[in-house]
């Protein structure tokens, strides 16, 4: 049985007052489930003495260099001197704002695999390559240039999440359909690349405006283990049922 996983990126969201609260409401309302939270840099201490074993904690970047005069950057090795377990790599918010490309992402995927944390690999088309009907073609490239190097080993730490660049923040969420199409392919891939056993064993997410309306939908396609979840994730109760819809 393949893992399941519901992981929250607040993004630069929530003061540290409000990080605490929103732990300490979502401690209380998960039961004996399982969630990774993915904070901002500020919070990983704070949310790390929070967090028992239901919760994993994440950093939502980290630097492409090892350590250095990198004014301002976050190394792997820094995140793991916080007990991070998990660091989000390669969002689409990175590569559009801060202009990272594939050869960044997969330096800072070695530098994850390096500290012993698990990157979880964002990849995804925009509309205007949805459109254009080559967004597997696309995705393919991403990946593969991503992984670049990456042997059996170093990719079994690995989580991936399709984050369809349309579907983020705009409240259009892939269908199903549109959504378990990618994950058949990616697995695909890798089984290709890699081995069929790790095709079979690797986890893969889907982003993009997963609410507790379309979630239990959602998690119905048997290639889509699992949610990486921005707006929804704020708010505990909402959160929650995202959560207990896995
Ligand atoms: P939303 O859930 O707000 O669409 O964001 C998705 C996302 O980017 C998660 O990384």
């Amino acid at each position: 049985m393949r893992r399941k996983i519901i992981v929250a990126n607040w993004k630069m969201n929530t003061s540290l007052d409000e990080a605490i609260n929103l732990i300490i409401d979502i401690k209380n309302l998960i039961g004996d489930d399982y969630a990774v939270l993915c904070v901002p840099y500020t919070h990983l201490g704070t949310a790390q003495e929070l967090a028992d074993d239901r919760i994993g904690i994440g950093a939502q970047n980290l630097c492409s260099r090892e350590e250095g005069a990198y004014t301002g950057e976050i190394s792997g090795k820094m995140l793991a001197s916080f007990g991070v377990e998990y660091v989000i790599v390669g969002h689409s918010e990175r590569r559009k704002y801060f202009s990272e490309n594939n050869t960044d992402i997969n330096a800072k995927l070695k530098i994850a695999i390096k500290n012993d944390l698990s990157p979880i690999l964002c990849f995804g088309e925009s509309l205007e390559q949805r459109d254009k009907g080559n967004y597997l073609e696309i995705i393919k490239t991403q990946v593969e240039e991503a992984l670049q190097d990456l042997n059996a080993q170093d990719l079994s730490s690995v989580i991936l999440a399709y984050e369809p660049i349309w579907a983020i923040g705009t409240g259009q969420t892939a269908s199903p359909q549109q959504a378990q199409e990618v994950h058949v392919f990616v697995r695909k891939l890798i089984s290709e690349n890699y081995s069929p056993e790790l095709a079979n064993k690797i986890c893969i997410l889907y982003g993009g405006s997963v609410k507790s309306s379309n979630a239990k939908e959602i998690f119905k396609e048997k290639d889509i283990d699992g949610a990486l979840v921005g707006g929804a994730s704020l708010n505990a109760s909402e959160f929650i049922k995202i959560v207990k819809a896995i």
